[in-house]
Protein backbone atom coordinates (compact mmCIF):
# COMPACT_ATOMS: atom_id res chain seq x y z
CA UNK A 1 0.00 0.00 0.00
CA UNK A 2 1.61 3.42 -1.05
CA UNK A 3 1.80 6.09 1.66
CA UNK A 4 1.55 9.55 1.38
CA UNK A 5 2.12 12.74 3.21
CA UNK A 6 0.50 16.74 2.57
CA UNK A 7 -0.66 19.20 5.29
CA UNK A 8 -3.62 19.52 3.66
CA UNK A 9 -5.37 17.22 1.20
CA UNK A 10 -8.27 18.40 -0.46
CA UNK A 11 -10.91 15.82 -1.66
CA UNK A 12 -12.93 16.49 -5.17
CA UNK A 13 -11.72 19.41 -8.21
CA UNK A 14 -14.72 21.09 -8.76
CA UNK A 15 -14.83 24.89 -8.50
CA UNK A 16 -14.77 24.65 -4.09
CA UNK A 17 -11.66 22.01 -3.99
CA UNK A 18 -10.34 23.74 -6.33
CA UNK A 19 -10.28 26.96 -4.37
CA UNK A 20 -9.22 25.42 -1.35
CA UNK A 21 -6.00 23.83 -2.96
CA UNK A 22 -5.26 26.95 -4.18
CA UNK A 23 -5.60 29.39 -1.12
CA UNK A 24 -4.19 26.11 0.84
CA UNK A 25 -1.08 25.68 -1.56
CA UNK A 26 0.35 29.18 -0.65
CA UNK A 27 1.48 28.16 2.52
CA UNK A 28 0.87 24.32 3.24
CA UNK A 29 1.49 21.21 1.29
CA UNK A 30 -1.10 20.55 -0.66
CA UNK A 31 -3.03 17.03 -2.70
CA UNK A 32 -5.73 17.07 -4.71
CA UNK A 33 -7.71 13.29 -4.61
CA UNK A 34 -10.52 13.39 -7.33
CA UNK A 35 -12.34 10.56 -8.76
CA UNK A 36 -12.67 12.30 -12.03
CA UNK A 37 -10.03 14.71 -14.47
CA UNK A 38 -10.76 17.78 -12.64
CA UNK A 39 -12.24 19.60 -15.62
CA UNK A 40 -14.77 17.27 -16.01
CA UNK A 41 -16.30 18.11 -12.63
CA UNK A 42 -19.61 18.90 -12.25
CA UNK A 43 -18.94 22.64 -11.27
CA UNK A 44 -18.44 22.41 -15.43
CA UNK A 45 -22.23 22.02 -15.99
CA UNK A 46 -23.25 25.44 -13.91
CA UNK A 47 -24.43 28.05 -16.87
CA UNK A 48 -26.19 30.97 -15.78
CA UNK A 49 -24.04 33.25 -13.46
CA UNK A 50 -22.17 33.61 -10.30
CA UNK A 51 -23.80 36.48 -8.08
CA UNK A 52 -22.09 39.58 -6.44
CA UNK A 53 -23.66 42.75 -6.26
CA UNK A 54 -20.93 44.91 -8.33
CA UNK A 55 -23.89 47.35 -9.77
CA UNK A 56 -22.01 47.70 -13.01
CA UNK A 57 -25.18 48.72 -14.72
CA UNK A 58 -27.90 49.56 -12.02
CA UNK A 59 -27.54 50.39 -8.38
CA UNK A 60 -27.32 47.07 -6.35
CA UNK A 61 -25.72 46.35 -2.48
CA UNK A 62 -24.50 43.46 -0.77
CA UNK A 63 -27.28 44.14 1.57
CA UNK A 64 -29.62 43.68 -0.64
CA UNK A 65 -27.87 40.27 -1.98
CA UNK A 66 -27.99 39.10 1.47
CA UNK A 67 -31.33 39.90 2.38
CA UNK A 68 -32.83 38.22 -1.25
CA UNK A 69 -30.38 35.16 0.17
CA UNK A 70 -32.19 35.02 3.19
CA UNK A 71 -35.47 35.67 1.71
CA UNK A 72 -35.02 32.68 -0.92
CA UNK A 73 -33.51 30.83 2.21
CA UNK A 74 -37.33 30.90 3.82
CA UNK A 75 -35.72 32.03 6.41
CA UNK A 76 -33.51 29.07 7.38
CA UNK A 77 -30.26 30.50 6.09
CA UNK A 78 -27.49 31.40 9.24
CA UNK A 79 -27.93 35.36 8.63
CA UNK A 80 -24.23 35.56 9.62
CA UNK A 81 -22.86 33.49 7.06
CA UNK A 82 -24.98 34.94 4.44
CA UNK A 83 -23.63 38.58 5.21
CA UNK A 84 -20.40 37.02 4.77
CA UNK A 85 -21.25 35.31 1.81
CA UNK A 86 -22.85 38.46 0.06
CA UNK A 87 -19.93 40.89 1.38
CA UNK A 88 -17.07 38.69 -0.03
CA UNK A 89 -18.92 38.01 -3.52
CA UNK A 90 -17.49 41.22 -4.88
CA UNK A 91 -13.84 40.49 -4.07
CA UNK A 92 -14.42 36.75 -5.34
CA UNK A 93 -15.83 37.55 -8.49
CA UNK A 94 -13.01 40.40 -9.19
CA UNK A 95 -9.90 38.27 -8.23
CA UNK A 96 -11.77 35.64 -10.37
CA UNK A 97 -11.10 38.09 -13.14
CA UNK A 98 -7.59 39.06 -12.46
CA UNK A 99 -6.92 35.15 -12.61
CA UNK A 100 -7.78 35.30 -16.32
CA UNK A 101 -11.78 34.00 -16.41
CA UNK A 102 -13.15 35.17 -19.60
CA UNK A 103 -16.58 36.94 -18.57
CA UNK A 104 -18.83 38.46 -21.17
CA UNK A 105 -18.91 42.06 -20.97
CA UNK A 106 -20.84 45.25 -21.28
CA UNK A 107 -19.92 47.91 -23.90
CA UNK A 108 -18.10 50.26 -21.13
CA UNK A 109 -15.70 46.94 -20.64
CA UNK A 110 -17.13 45.75 -17.04
CA UNK A 111 -18.36 42.51 -16.38
CA UNK A 112 -21.63 41.52 -17.72
CA UNK A 113 -24.59 40.67 -15.65
CA UNK A 114 -28.04 39.57 -15.99
CA UNK A 115 -31.17 39.40 -13.38
CA UNK A 116 -31.81 36.04 -11.97
CA UNK A 117 -34.39 34.01 -10.24
CA UNK A 118 -35.41 35.92 -6.47
CA UNK A 119 -32.32 38.69 -7.05
CA UNK A 120 -34.21 42.24 -6.65
CA UNK A 121 -33.70 45.60 -5.95
CA UNK A 122 -35.02 45.40 -2.39
CA UNK A 123 -36.28 49.08 -3.01
CA UNK A 124 -39.03 48.78 -5.65
CA UNK A 125 -38.77 44.67 -5.97
CA UNK A 126 -37.87 44.27 -9.30
CA UNK A 127 -35.89 42.14 -10.51
CA UNK A 128 -31.55 43.22 -10.52
CA UNK A 129 -28.82 41.99 -12.79
CA UNK A 130 -26.82 40.82 -10.08
CA UNK A 131 -25.80 37.19 -12.10
CA UNK A 132 -22.02 38.09 -13.59
CA UNK A 133 -21.92 35.29 -16.35
CA UNK A 134 -19.49 34.04 -19.35
CA UNK A 135 -21.92 33.41 -21.73
CA UNK A 136 -24.02 30.30 -20.87
CA UNK A 137 -20.71 28.42 -19.62
CA UNK A 138 -20.00 30.32 -16.18
CA UNK A 139 -19.08 27.04 -14.48
CA UNK A 140 -16.73 25.60 -17.11
CA UNK A 141 -14.82 28.68 -17.24
CA UNK A 142 -14.55 28.72 -13.46
CA UNK A 143 -13.05 25.87 -13.47
CA UNK A 144 -10.93 26.03 -16.01
CA UNK A 145 -9.36 29.14 -14.32
CA UNK A 146 -8.82 27.29 -11.14
CA UNK A 147 -7.20 24.26 -12.97
CA UNK A 148 -4.97 26.47 -14.18
CA UNK A 149 -4.23 28.35 -11.30
CA UNK A 150 -3.77 25.20 -9.09
CA UNK A 151 -0.81 24.08 -11.76
CA UNK A 152 0.92 27.16 -11.50
CA UNK A 153 0.92 26.69 -7.82
CA UNK A 154 1.78 23.18 -7.96
CA UNK A 155 -1.20 21.36 -6.35
CA UNK A 156 -0.44 17.88 -6.18
CA UNK A 157 -3.64 16.28 -8.26
CA UNK A 158 -4.45 12.40 -7.89
CA UNK A 159 -7.05 11.80 -10.55
CA UNK A 160 -9.27 8.86 -10.87
CA UNK A 161 -8.95 8.40 -7.58
CA UNK A 162 -11.80 7.35 -5.32
CA UNK A 163 -11.48 8.20 -1.47
CA UNK A 164 -13.32 5.64 0.58
CA UNK A 165 -12.52 6.32 4.29
CA UNK A 166 -11.85 9.58 6.06
CA UNK A 167 -9.25 9.16 9.30
CA UNK A 168 -10.26 10.30 12.51
CA UNK A 169 -7.80 9.33 15.40
CA UNK A 170 -8.11 10.64 18.92
CA UNK A 171 -10.93 13.25 17.60
CA UNK A 172 -8.64 14.58 14.96
CA UNK A 173 -8.56 14.36 11.45
CA UNK A 174 -5.48 12.43 10.33
CA UNK A 175 -6.04 11.56 6.72
CA UNK A 176 -8.02 9.78 4.08
CA UNK A 177 -8.08 5.98 2.04
CA UNK A 178 -8.23 5.80 -1.48
CA UNK A 179 -8.58 3.24 -3.98
CA UNK A 180 -6.34 3.92 -7.45
CA UNK A 181 -9.09 3.33 -10.44
CA UNK A 182 -6.16 2.14 -12.62
CA UNK A 183 -4.62 -0.30 -10.43
CA UNK A 184 -6.94 -1.28 -7.75
CA UNK A 185 -4.52 -0.31 -5.24
CA UNK A 186 -5.30 1.34 -1.81
CA UNK A 187 -3.15 4.76 -0.77
CA UNK A 188 -2.83 6.02 2.43
CA UNK A 189 -3.01 9.82 2.80
CA UNK A 190 -1.34 10.78 6.20
CA UNK A 191 -2.76 14.62 6.65
CA UNK A 192 -3.34 17.10 9.10
CA UNK A 193 -5.84 18.44 7.24
CA UNK A 194 -8.73 17.17 4.83
CA UNK A 195 -11.25 19.73 2.71
CA UNK A 196 -13.79 17.34 1.98
CA UNK A 197 -15.69 19.30 -1.71
CA UNK A 198 -16.93 16.22 -3.18
CA UNK A 199 -20.67 18.04 -4.22
CA UNK A 200 -23.59 16.93 -4.29
CA UNK A 201 -25.87 13.92 -4.49
CA UNK A 202 -28.89 14.60 -7.27
CA UNK A 203 -28.37 10.82 -8.51
CA UNK A 204 -30.47 9.73 -5.69
CA UNK A 205 -33.52 10.69 -7.60
CA UNK A 206 -34.91 9.73 -11.45
CA UNK A 207 -34.87 13.14 -13.39
CA UNK A 208 -31.91 15.27 -12.45
CA UNK A 209 -29.61 17.69 -13.86
CA UNK A 210 -26.73 16.32 -11.79
CA UNK A 211 -23.53 14.39 -13.70
CA UNK A 212 -23.83 10.76 -13.00
CA UNK A 213 -20.92 11.41 -10.25
CA UNK A 214 -22.90 12.97 -7.97
CA UNK A 215 -23.37 10.19 -5.44
CA UNK A 216 -22.88 11.94 -2.26
CA UNK A 217 -19.53 10.53 -1.20
CA UNK A 218 -18.74 13.37 0.92
CA UNK A 219 -21.59 13.01 3.12
CA UNK A 220 -21.86 8.96 2.96
CA UNK A 221 -17.96 8.62 4.46
CA UNK A 222 -18.50 11.52 7.28
CA UNK A 223 -21.65 9.68 8.18
CA UNK A 224 -20.04 6.68 8.38
CA UNK A 225 -17.75 7.95 10.69
CA UNK A 226 -20.56 9.32 13.20
CA UNK A 227 -20.30 13.04 11.81
CA UNK A 228 -24.36 14.33 11.40
CA UNK A 229 -25.90 15.49 7.84
CA UNK A 230 -27.79 18.98 8.50
CA UNK A 231 -30.83 19.77 6.61
CA UNK A 232 -30.75 16.50 4.13
CA UNK A 233 -34.78 17.44 3.38
CA UNK A 234 -33.69 20.40 1.53
CA UNK A 235 -32.98 19.60 -1.92
CA UNK A 236 -33.53 21.83 -4.59
CA UNK A 237 -36.02 20.80 -7.89
CA UNK A 238 -34.39 23.34 -10.77
CA UNK A 239 -37.45 24.70 -12.89
CA UNK A 240 -36.31 23.92 -16.33
CA UNK A 241 -34.76 20.71 -16.58
CA UNK A 242 -35.28 19.30 -20.72
CA UNK A 243 -38.31 17.13 -20.31
CA UNK A 244 -37.67 13.11 -19.71
CA UNK A 245 -33.72 14.39 -19.82
CA UNK A 246 -33.55 16.72 -16.75
CA UNK A 247 -30.37 18.34 -18.40
CA UNK A 248 -30.14 21.81 -17.31
CA UNK A 249 -31.86 25.05 -19.21
CA UNK A 250 -30.30 27.64 -17.73
CA UNK A 251 -32.15 30.31 -15.50
CA UNK A 252 -30.07 32.78 -17.78
CA UNK A 253 -32.99 32.07 -20.14
CA UNK A 254 -35.19 33.41 -17.77
CA UNK A 255 -33.03 36.16 -16.87
CA UNK A 256 -32.53 37.32 -20.94
CA UNK A 257 -36.36 37.45 -21.11
CA UNK A 258 -37.78 33.68 -21.71
CA UNK A 259 -40.73 33.12 -20.08
CA UNK A 260 -42.55 30.15 -18.94
CA UNK A 261 -46.25 28.91 -21.30
CA UNK A 262 -48.39 26.06 -20.01
CA UNK A 263 -50.80 24.22 -22.73
CA UNK A 264 -53.32 26.62 -22.87
CA UNK A 265 -50.53 29.26 -24.27
CA UNK A 266 -50.18 31.32 -20.94
CA UNK A 267 -47.54 32.85 -18.94
CA UNK A 268 -48.83 31.02 -15.96
CA UNK A 269 -46.17 32.75 -13.62
CA UNK A 270 -47.86 35.98 -13.32
CA UNK A 271 -50.47 34.14 -11.22
CA UNK A 272 -48.28 32.95 -8.98
CA UNK A 273 -45.25 35.76 -8.41
CA UNK A 274 -46.96 38.58 -9.67
CA UNK A 275 -44.48 41.04 -9.49
CA UNK A 276 -41.07 39.43 -10.68
CA UNK A 277 -43.39 36.67 -12.33
CA UNK A 278 -40.73 34.32 -14.44
CA UNK A 279 -37.60 35.65 -12.14
CA UNK A 280 -39.14 34.09 -8.83
CA UNK A 281 -37.16 31.63 -6.77
CA UNK A 282 -36.58 27.91 -7.90
CA UNK A 283 -38.91 26.61 -5.28
CA UNK A 284 -41.79 28.72 -6.38
CA UNK A 285 -41.75 27.89 -9.91
CA UNK A 286 -41.15 24.06 -9.61
CA UNK A 287 -44.38 24.40 -7.75
CA UNK A 288 -46.26 26.52 -9.52
CA UNK A 289 -45.72 24.13 -12.47
CA UNK A 290 -46.62 21.27 -10.49
CA UNK A 291 -50.05 22.60 -9.68
CA UNK A 292 -50.15 23.64 -13.84
CA UNK A 293 -49.69 20.13 -14.41
CA UNK A 294 -51.93 18.40 -11.91
CA UNK A 295 -54.58 20.56 -13.51
CA UNK A 296 -54.26 19.68 -17.07
CA UNK A 297 -52.70 22.71 -18.36
CA UNK A 298 -49.19 20.50 -18.70
CA UNK A 299 -48.64 20.70 -23.03
CA UNK A 300 -50.90 18.82 -24.78
CA UNK A 301 -52.25 18.10 -20.73
CA UNK A 302 -49.04 16.06 -20.21
CA UNK A 303 -46.40 16.36 -17.67
CA UNK A 304 -44.07 19.23 -18.93
CA UNK A 305 -44.97 23.11 -20.14
CA UNK A 306 -42.33 25.95 -22.45
CA UNK A 307 -39.85 27.71 -21.64
CA UNK A 308 -39.98 30.40 -24.42
CA UNK A 309 -36.83 31.98 -25.58
CA UNK A 310 -38.11 33.16 -29.02
CA UNK A 311 -37.29 36.39 -29.98
CA UNK A 312 -40.98 37.83 -30.66
CA UNK A 313 -42.36 35.99 -27.28
CA UNK A 314 -39.57 37.61 -25.18
CA UNK A 315 -39.97 41.08 -27.54
CA UNK A 316 -44.19 40.82 -26.83
CA UNK A 317 -43.73 40.10 -22.58
CA UNK A 318 -40.38 42.65 -22.24
CA UNK A 319 -43.25 45.28 -23.67
CA UNK A 320 -46.18 44.17 -21.23
CA UNK A 321 -43.31 44.36 -18.61
CA UNK A 322 -41.96 47.80 -19.96
CA UNK A 323 -38.72 45.66 -19.07
CA UNK A 324 -36.06 48.37 -19.57
CA UNK A 325 -31.85 48.10 -20.53
CA UNK A 326 -29.71 49.99 -18.39
CA UNK A 327 -29.54 52.90 -20.37
CA UNK A 328 -33.51 53.50 -20.32
CA UNK A 329 -34.13 52.57 -23.30
CA UNK A 330 -37.28 49.46 -24.59
CA UNK A 331 -35.58 46.29 -23.88
CA UNK A 332 -35.49 44.08 -26.96
CA UNK A 333 -33.89 41.20 -28.12
CA UNK A 334 -32.98 39.79 -31.53
CA UNK A 335 -32.16 36.49 -32.78
CA UNK A 336 -28.30 36.96 -32.71
CA UNK A 337 -28.45 38.47 -29.45
CA UNK A 338 -29.82 35.33 -28.02
CA UNK A 339 -27.66 32.99 -29.75
CA UNK A 340 -24.58 34.93 -28.69
CA UNK A 341 -25.71 35.20 -24.66
CA UNK A 342 -26.82 31.36 -24.69
CA UNK A 343 -24.76 29.22 -27.30
CA UNK A 344 -24.67 25.97 -24.98
CA UNK A 345 -28.67 26.14 -24.33
CA UNK A 346 -29.13 26.37 -28.12
CA UNK A 347 -26.49 23.46 -29.04
CA UNK A 348 -27.82 21.18 -25.87
CA UNK A 349 -31.75 21.45 -27.76
CA UNK A 350 -30.15 20.59 -30.94
CA UNK A 351 -28.31 17.88 -30.21
CA UNK A 352 -30.65 16.08 -27.56
CA UNK A 353 -34.21 16.86 -29.08
CA UNK A 354 -33.73 18.43 -32.20
CA UNK A 355 -35.06 21.55 -31.12
CA UNK A 356 -33.90 25.14 -32.17
CA UNK A 357 -35.11 27.83 -28.91
CA UNK A 358 -34.83 30.22 -31.22
CA UNK A 359 -37.57 29.16 -33.49
CA UNK A 360 -39.14 27.02 -30.65
CA UNK A 361 -39.84 26.62 -27.57
CA UNK A 362 -38.70 24.13 -25.05
CA UNK A 363 -39.99 21.15 -23.36
CA UNK A 364 -39.26 21.44 -19.62
CA UNK A 365 -40.16 19.80 -16.30
CA UNK A 366 -38.63 20.10 -12.74
CA UNK A 367 -35.49 18.63 -12.64
CA UNK A 368 -33.32 17.26 -9.32
CA UNK A 369 -30.86 19.94 -8.88
CA UNK A 370 -29.18 21.28 -6.03
CA UNK A 371 -28.70 20.00 -2.31
CA UNK A 372 -29.29 22.43 0.85
CA UNK A 373 -28.38 20.24 3.04
CA UNK A 374 -24.90 18.41 3.87
CA UNK A 375 -21.73 18.10 5.93
CA UNK A 376 -22.30 20.70 8.57
CA UNK A 377 -19.42 23.60 8.50
CA UNK A 378 -19.40 27.30 10.05
CA UNK A 379 -18.64 30.27 7.88
CA UNK A 380 -14.50 29.36 7.62
CA UNK A 381 -15.56 25.73 6.50
CA UNK A 382 -14.89 23.70 9.75
CA UNK A 383 -16.81 20.90 9.96
CA UNK A 384 -19.15 21.00 13.17
CA UNK A 385 -20.63 18.10 14.51
CA UNK A 386 -23.43 18.84 17.08
CA UNK A 387 -26.25 20.72 18.37
CA UNK A 388 -23.52 23.08 20.30
CA UNK A 389 -21.59 23.66 16.72
CA UNK A 390 -18.42 21.83 18.03
CA UNK A 391 -15.42 22.22 15.91
CA UNK A 392 -13.63 18.30 14.54
CA UNK A 393 -10.20 19.65 14.28
CA UNK A 394 -8.61 19.74 10.87
CA UNK A 395 -12.00 18.96 9.09
CA UNK A 396 -13.50 20.82 6.49
CA UNK A 397 -15.87 20.94 3.89
CA UNK A 398 -17.23 23.32 1.06
CA UNK A 399 -19.01 23.73 -1.94
CA UNK A 400 -22.59 21.64 -2.68
CA UNK A 401 -21.40 19.05 -0.07
CA UNK A 402 -20.86 21.20 2.94
CA UNK A 403 -24.54 22.88 4.97
CA UNK A 404 -22.81 26.38 6.25
CA UNK A 405 -25.67 27.12 5.62
CA UNK A 406 -26.14 29.72 3.80
CA UNK A 407 -28.86 28.34 1.18
CA UNK A 408 -31.25 27.45 4.04
CA UNK A 409 -34.22 25.85 2.38
CA UNK A 410 -33.87 26.93 -0.88
CA UNK A 411 -30.80 28.37 -2.86
CA UNK A 412 -31.17 31.19 -4.69
CA UNK A 413 -29.52 30.43 -8.59
CA UNK A 414 -26.05 31.95 -8.53
CA UNK A 415 -25.20 31.60 -5.06
CA UNK A 416 -24.03 28.06 -5.78
CA UNK A 417 -20.79 29.06 -8.03
CA UNK A 418 -20.31 31.87 -5.20
CA UNK A 419 -20.42 29.78 -1.94
CA UNK A 420 -17.60 27.48 -4.12
CA UNK A 421 -15.25 30.37 -4.40
CA UNK A 422 -16.25 31.82 -1.35
CA UNK A 423 -16.10 28.95 1.37
CA UNK A 424 -14.21 27.07 -1.16
CA UNK A 425 -11.24 30.04 -0.27
CA UNK A 426 -11.83 30.07 3.72
CA UNK A 427 -11.74 26.50 4.54
CA UNK A 428 -8.49 26.54 1.97
CA UNK A 429 -6.90 29.26 4.19
CA UNK A 430 -8.25 28.11 7.35
CA UNK A 431 -6.65 24.56 6.77
CA UNK A 432 -3.24 25.63 6.04
CA UNK A 433 -3.04 28.11 9.23
CA UNK A 434 -4.35 24.79 11.37
CA UNK A 435 -1.32 23.00 9.32
CA UNK A 436 1.57 25.48 9.90
CA UNK A 437 0.69 24.70 13.96
CA UNK A 438 -0.45 21.13 14.27
CA UNK A 439 2.37 18.31 13.72
CA UNK A 440 1.29 15.37 11.69
CA UNK A 441 -1.05 13.44 13.48
CA UNK A 442 -0.27 9.38 14.19
CA UNK A 443 -2.25 7.05 12.02
CA UNK A 444 -4.58 4.51 13.10
CA UNK A 445 -3.40 0.79 13.76
CA UNK A 446 -4.54 -0.56 10.23
CA UNK A 447 -5.74 2.55 8.57
CA UNK A 448 -6.96 1.08 5.68
CA UNK A 449 -9.43 -1.31 7.53
CA UNK A 450 -12.66 0.47 7.26
CA UNK A 451 -12.24 0.98 3.65
CA UNK A 452 -10.87 -2.49 2.62
CA UNK A 453 -14.20 -3.82 4.58
CA UNK A 454 -16.58 -1.68 2.72
CA UNK A 455 -15.16 -2.60 -0.54
CA UNK A 456 -14.63 -6.48 0.14
CA UNK A 457 -18.07 -7.02 1.51
CA UNK A 458 -19.30 -6.03 -2.05
CA UNK A 459 -16.62 -7.42 -4.31
CA UNK A 460 -17.00 -10.85 -2.35
CA UNK A 461 -21.04 -11.01 -2.08
CA UNK A 462 -22.25 -14.02 -3.30
CA UNK A 463 -25.61 -12.63 -4.11
CA UNK A 464 -27.62 -11.97 -7.19
CA UNK A 465 -28.69 -8.67 -6.75
CA UNK A 466 -28.97 -6.28 -10.22
CA UNK A 467 -27.65 -2.98 -8.92
CA UNK A 468 -29.11 -0.97 -11.58
CA UNK A 469 -32.37 -2.50 -10.69
CA UNK A 470 -31.77 -1.66 -7.24
CA UNK A 471 -30.90 2.39 -7.97
CA UNK A 472 -33.76 2.40 -10.58
CA UNK A 473 -36.18 1.59 -7.95
CA UNK A 474 -34.47 3.97 -5.38
CA UNK A 475 -34.76 7.12 -7.75
CA UNK A 476 -38.39 6.17 -8.60
CA UNK A 477 -39.52 6.26 -5.14
CA UNK A 478 -37.40 9.50 -4.18
CA UNK A 479 -38.68 11.41 -7.54
CA UNK A 480 -42.47 10.51 -6.41
CA UNK A 481 -42.68 10.60 -2.65
CA UNK A 482 -39.66 13.08 -1.97
CA UNK A 483 -39.87 15.24 -4.71
CA UNK A 484 -41.45 18.68 -5.52
CA UNK A 485 -44.63 17.95 -3.35
CA UNK A 486 -44.33 15.55 -0.49
CA UNK A 487 -47.11 13.74 2.06
CA UNK A 488 -46.45 11.74 5.18
CA UNK A 489 -47.71 8.45 3.52
CA UNK A 490 -45.69 9.10 0.44
CA UNK A 491 -42.48 9.48 2.43
CA UNK A 492 -42.89 6.63 4.74
CA UNK A 493 -43.37 4.48 1.49
CA UNK A 494 -39.80 6.05 0.26
CA UNK A 495 -37.96 5.18 3.66
CA UNK A 496 -39.79 1.93 3.69
CA UNK A 497 -38.61 1.41 0.10
CA UNK A 498 -35.35 2.53 0.74
CA UNK A 499 -34.54 0.34 3.94
CA UNK A 500 -35.45 -3.04 1.99
CA UNK A 501 -32.89 -1.76 -0.65
CA UNK A 502 -30.68 -1.81 1.68
CA UNK A 503 -31.31 -4.95 2.21
CA UNK A 504 -31.31 -6.04 -0.92
CA UNK A 505 -27.63 -4.48 -1.77
CA UNK A 506 -25.98 -6.35 0.81
CA UNK A 507 -26.67 -8.98 -2.12
CA UNK A 508 -25.51 -6.98 -4.47
CA UNK A 509 -23.70 -8.51 -7.85
CA UNK A 510 -20.28 -7.45 -8.76
CA UNK A 511 -19.56 -9.76 -11.97
CA UNK A 512 -15.75 -7.90 -12.24
CA UNK A 513 -13.73 -9.51 -9.48
CA UNK A 514 -10.06 -7.91 -10.91
CA UNK A 515 -8.18 -4.68 -9.26
CA UNK A 516 -7.77 -2.96 -12.50
CA UNK A 517 -10.27 -0.81 -13.71
CA UNK A 518 -13.14 -2.16 -11.71
CA UNK A 519 -15.63 0.48 -12.36
CA UNK A 520 -18.31 -2.15 -11.17
CA UNK A 521 -16.92 -2.39 -7.93
CA UNK A 522 -16.97 1.58 -7.72
CA UNK A 523 -20.11 1.75 -9.02
CA UNK A 524 -21.65 -0.34 -6.05
CA UNK A 525 -19.62 1.86 -3.75
CA UNK A 526 -21.38 5.17 -5.17
CA UNK A 527 -24.67 3.10 -5.13
CA UNK A 528 -24.36 2.33 -1.19
CA UNK A 529 -23.42 5.64 -0.80
CA UNK A 530 -26.52 7.14 -2.47
CA UNK A 531 -28.84 4.68 -0.78
CA UNK A 532 -27.48 6.19 2.82
CA UNK A 533 -28.15 9.44 1.55
CA UNK A 534 -31.92 8.57 0.28
CA UNK A 535 -32.45 7.24 3.86
CA UNK A 536 -31.01 10.35 5.60
CA UNK A 537 -33.06 12.35 2.84
CA UNK A 538 -36.62 10.65 3.47
CA UNK A 539 -36.03 9.75 7.12
CA UNK A 540 -35.58 13.93 7.92
CA UNK A 541 -38.05 14.87 5.64
CA UNK A 542 -40.67 12.74 6.94
CA UNK A 543 -40.11 14.41 10.70
CA UNK A 544 -40.47 17.78 9.12
CA UNK A 545 -44.32 18.55 9.70
CA UNK A 546 -44.24 22.11 7.76
CA UNK A 547 -43.82 23.53 4.67
CA UNK A 548 -40.71 25.76 3.68
CA UNK A 549 -38.56 26.38 0.96
CA UNK A 550 -38.19 22.97 -1.33
CA UNK A 551 -39.35 21.15 1.36
CA UNK A 552 -43.33 21.69 0.57
CA UNK A 553 -46.29 19.10 1.82
CA UNK A 554 -49.33 19.02 1.27
CA UNK A 555 -50.67 17.66 3.92
CA UNK A 556 -48.84 20.64 6.46
CA UNK A 557 -48.83 23.79 3.56
CA UNK A 558 -47.56 26.64 6.24
CA UNK A 559 -44.20 27.31 6.91
CA UNK A 560 -44.34 26.51 11.16
CA UNK A 561 -41.90 29.30 12.61
CA UNK A 562 -42.65 28.26 16.22
CA UNK A 563 -42.04 24.69 15.73
CA UNK A 564 -39.48 24.84 12.64
CA UNK A 565 -37.34 27.14 12.56
CA UNK A 566 -34.40 25.04 12.59
CA UNK A 567 -31.78 23.25 11.56
CA UNK A 568 -31.92 19.04 11.23
CA UNK A 569 -29.26 16.93 12.06
CA UNK A 570 -29.08 13.39 11.23
CA UNK A 571 -26.55 10.26 12.28
CA UNK A 572 -26.51 7.19 10.78
CA UNK A 573 -26.57 5.32 14.10
CA UNK A 574 -27.44 1.14 14.72
CA UNK A 575 -28.37 0.52 11.44
CA UNK A 576 -31.09 3.68 11.49
CA UNK A 577 -31.34 7.39 11.36
CA UNK A 578 -31.00 9.57 14.74
CA UNK A 579 -32.75 12.80 14.15
CA UNK A 580 -31.59 16.44 16.12
CA UNK A 581 -31.72 19.72 16.03
CA UNK A 582 -29.94 23.19 16.42
CA UNK A 583 -31.27 26.60 16.15
CA UNK A 584 -31.29 28.75 13.22
CA UNK A 585 -28.50 31.89 13.50
CA UNK A 586 -30.96 35.26 13.02
CA UNK A 587 -29.36 38.28 13.50
CA UNK A 588 -30.67 41.29 10.78
CA UNK A 589 -34.12 39.97 9.35
CA UNK A 590 -36.60 38.44 11.54
CA UNK A 591 -38.70 36.10 9.58
CA UNK A 592 -41.47 36.99 7.42
CA UNK A 593 -43.95 36.01 4.87
CA UNK A 594 -42.59 35.08 1.31
CA UNK A 595 -44.00 36.68 -1.35
CA UNK A 596 -42.61 38.03 -5.28
O1 LIG B 1 -29.89 28.04 -14.00
C1 LIG B 1 -28.68 27.98 -13.87
O2 LIG B 1 -27.88 28.50 -14.65
C2 LIG B 1 -28.15 27.33 -12.67
C3 LIG B 1 -27.45 28.06 -11.86
C4 LIG B 1 -27.41 27.70 -10.45
O3 LIG B 1 -27.82 26.58 -10.09
O4 LIG B 1 -27.00 28.54 -9.67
Amino acid sequence: MQKHQYEVVVVGAGGAGLTAALYASKTASTAVISKLYPTRSHTGAAQGGIGAALANTEEDHAEWHAFDTVKGSDYLGDQEAIDFMAEEAIDAVLELEHMGLPFSRNPDGTIAQRPFGGHTNNDTGKPVRRACYAADRTGHMILQTLYQQSIKNKVKFFDEFYVIDLLIVDGKTAGVIALELKTGEMHIFQSKTVIIATGGHGRVWEITSNAYSYTGDGVALTLRRGIPAEDMEFFQFHPTGIHKMGILITEGVRGEGGVMINGEGERFMERYAPTVKDLASRDVISRAMYLEIKDGRGIDGKNYLYMDVTPDVVNHYAEIDDRKNPDGSPYRVTADEILSKLPDIIDFCETYIGINPIADPMPVQPTAHYAMGGIPTNKYGEVVVDEKDTVLPGLYAAGEVACVSVHGANRLGTNALLDLIVFGKYSGLKAAEYSAREPFPDLPKDPAAFAMQQLDSIRNSNGNENMIEIADEMKKVMFEHVGVFRVEEGMQIAVDKVRQLKERFKEVRVDDKGLKFNNNLIEAWELSNLLDIAEVTAVSALARTESRGAHSRDDYKKRDDKKWLKHTLAWMENGGVRLGYKPVHITNYKPKDRSY
